[in-house]
């Protein structure tokens, strides 16, 4: 057969399965699954000449390496992945090979494994999280892609997979778009690649793909929710849920989409971070089961307050970014997930600010564990094209992604839809669609997005973004001290608010690099950081309306926007804890108020 009548038959079995990607897979810990992580080969292909033809005009999107992957060197062609060198995965390519430091491009990665597939059963690849957009190639086939660099996605490969040599082949592209989520400036690094798990989930062939079980809105007795089965004989199945330890076990029956509505009463030891009481809870279609620990919390707000289990609350918080404590790089191990949440337990904390994308699950479900309260948020992140209906829709899917993800996580009590973006009419109408999704996808939490736009009257500032409206929450950013005058101008500054609700500071501080002395004026010395975080405090304790800090940052992260030469190198500093897990002075400052309000009984 001729080969490009081969090919065209490739694509079109390709599109079909494409276009049967599927449904987001939850609690792939509580599944059978096989991992993929490990070594994989790569090619670096800056000229995307392994996805474009370039002797078509127009380039037309063909695959190259999927369908030609060559394996063996000797042939007529220049890219093999034989003997080629490999990455681990999970992990950026950054910080894997000097000469993919800086790397923004495509870039080949491929696996091959044995998979013998059991009768009648099923088989998906999921990957935790893909940094920035991926074309997937199983098997010669170009199975499906995905867009967005912090969310999970799978794919089924049933009908592809073979008992042998099987080829898995993805092109990542981590080239910042202007169009895209986030768009091409931010203050971090664009860690490119296979950034989390790669797994193979084998499943029955009805099975149960998703559930939301949480407390009902407003009630702490009544959970309700529902179970999602996938399959050819997802309607009308007998489904239930099992939570032992209460004694509780009911049946439900999915409708024709296999879907089932749950409501059952409990009455459950409340989640709270002083006692993150955890429940063993078994989904059980008649194909199998699946086991999750979940807690159960409410979590409401009212004009001044944020309230947990119906009691008000201080969040005593700090934000995170996900850079792996001392190795640097994205972080992406259980390991790198207690010891950032390890040394925010340390300072006093009882909440943490995710910044700027949703973290791997690692960090949600220890959370949960050790009783810390998340701020959950999407990249959308400075001057992303609020007019471009695509980037919305990028967004809105990445969002959903995320609540998908971690929608039976009790720590979570805010979804954040923004960070410092600017005020006009579009913004303010992409962001408002996004809290209305948000709402529709989970309507148990709260909404909230981090604003730097409060009105200033001299020293008077005023929390006054429109975008509150739409909160259930405001975070509000504010650097008084660093990047607005010096420190002694947290002494004169007050705060009001436009919108009776209860405000977070999502964002406070300033750099200083770890062992640099000096007094309080020098700036990049820890004693400037020291000084600036009192003088912060002695600010935020008059702010009746506040309910929260989570001050900038727990620890110094990779970003290109910092290169002062010797003070940053490449690194934002203004964490109260050095990229090598050194406390900075700001640390005890921050640790002695949070002990102090806690003492108060907040
Ligand atoms: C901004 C932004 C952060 C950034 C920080 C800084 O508020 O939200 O992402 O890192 O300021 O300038 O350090």
């Amino acid at each position: 057969m001729k080969t490009s009548l081969k090919f065209i038959i490739i694509i079109i079995i390709g599109l079909q399965v494409c276009l049967t990607a599927s449904d987001l897979i939850i609690n792939v810990d509580g599944r059978n699954t096989s991992s993929l992580n490990g070594q994989w080969e790569y090619i670096v292909d800056p000229y995307d000449n392994g996805y474009y033809n370039y002797q078509l005009v127009p380039h037309t999107r063909e695959g190259y390496f999927a369908n030609r992957v060559p394996e063996n060197k000797w042939d007529r062609i220049e890219y093999s992945f034989t003997d080629a060198h490999t990455l681990q995965v999970p992990g950026d390519w950054n910080t894997q090979s000097d000469q993919l430091y800086l790397y923004e491009g495509s870039l080949w990665y491929k696996k091959n494994f044995n998979y013998e597939l059991k009768q009648g059963k099923r088989l998906f690849v999921y990957f935790g999280a893909v940094n920035y957009l991926c074309n997937i190639y199983f098997n010669g086939i170009p199975i499906g892609n995905h867009v967005g660099g912090f969310t999970p996605f799978n794919f089924e490969i049933t009908d592809l997979v073979k008992e042998k040599d099987n080829l898995l082949v993805l092109r990542v592209n981590n080239t910042r778009k202007r169009e895209g989520i986030p768009t091409i400036n931010t203050d971090w690094w664009n860690y490119g690649g296979l950034t989390r798990r790669v797994e193979l989930i084998e499943m029955p062939k009805t099975f149960v793909q998703d559930y939301s079980i949480q407390l009902a809105k407003g009630s702490d007795n009544r959970i309700s929710g529902w179970i999602q089965l996938n399959g050819p004989d997802q309607a009308s199945q007998n489904v239930s849920i099992k939570i032992t330890e209460l004694g509780i076990e009911k049946q439900f029956k999915t409708d024709a989409n296999g879907l089932a509505k749950i409501e059952l009463e409990a009455s459950t030891v409340l989640w709270e971070p002083q006692n993150p009481k955890l429940y063993n809870v078994i989904v059980e279609s008649e194909s199998g089961k699946v086991t999750d620990a979940i807690g159960f919390r409410t979590i409401e707000s009212t004009e001044d307050e944020i309230l947990l289990n119906g009691k008000p609350l201080f969040l005593r918080g700090i934000c995170i970014h996900e850079e792996a404590p001392i190795r640097g790089g994205r972080a992406n191990r259980l390991e790198d997930a207690r010891t950032l949440l390890g040394w925010a337990k340390e300072m006093g904390c009882n909440f943490v600010r995710l910044a700027h994308y949703p973290h791997n699950e690692f960090m949600t479900r220890l959370a949960d564990e050790m009783g810390i309260l998340v701020w959950s948020e999407i990249p959308v992140y400075w001057t992303v094209e609020f007019d471009n209906p695509d980037s919305y829709a990028n967004a809105e899917n990445q969002l959903a992604e995320n609540i998908t993800r971690d929608k039976n996580r009790a720590s979570i009590i805010l979804w954040s839809v923004a960070n410092e973006t600017p005020v006009h009419e579009t913004r303010n109408r992409f962001l408002k669609n996004l809290v209305d999704k948000a709402r529709q996808l989970d309507p148990t939490r709260l909404i909230t997005a981090a604003s730097d736009k409060s009105s200033t009257d001299g020293y008077a500032y005023n929390i006054s973004d429109p975008l509150c409206e739409y909160l259930d929450v405001i975070g509000v950013n504010e650097y008084v001290g660093w990047y607005d005058g010096l420190p002694e101008k947290c002494d004169k500054v007050t705060w009001t608010r436009e919108y009776k609700k209860p405000v977070i500071i999502s964002e406070t501080g300033g750099g200083a690099l770890f062992g640099l002395q000096g007094d309080a004026l020098t700036r990049w010395s820890e004693e400037y950081q020291e000084d600036l975080y009192k003088r912060q405090i002695g600010m935020l304790e008059k702010v009746s309306f506040l309910r929260g800090t989570a001050p900038w940052i727990l620890m110094d992260f990779r970003s290109p926007r910092r290169p002062l030469y010797g003070i940053q190198d490449g690194w934002n500093r203004k964490g109260l804890i050095s990229n090598f897990g050194d406390k900075k002075k700001a640390f005890f400052i921050m640790q002695h108020w949070y002990d102090k309000i806690e003492s108060e009984g907040f």
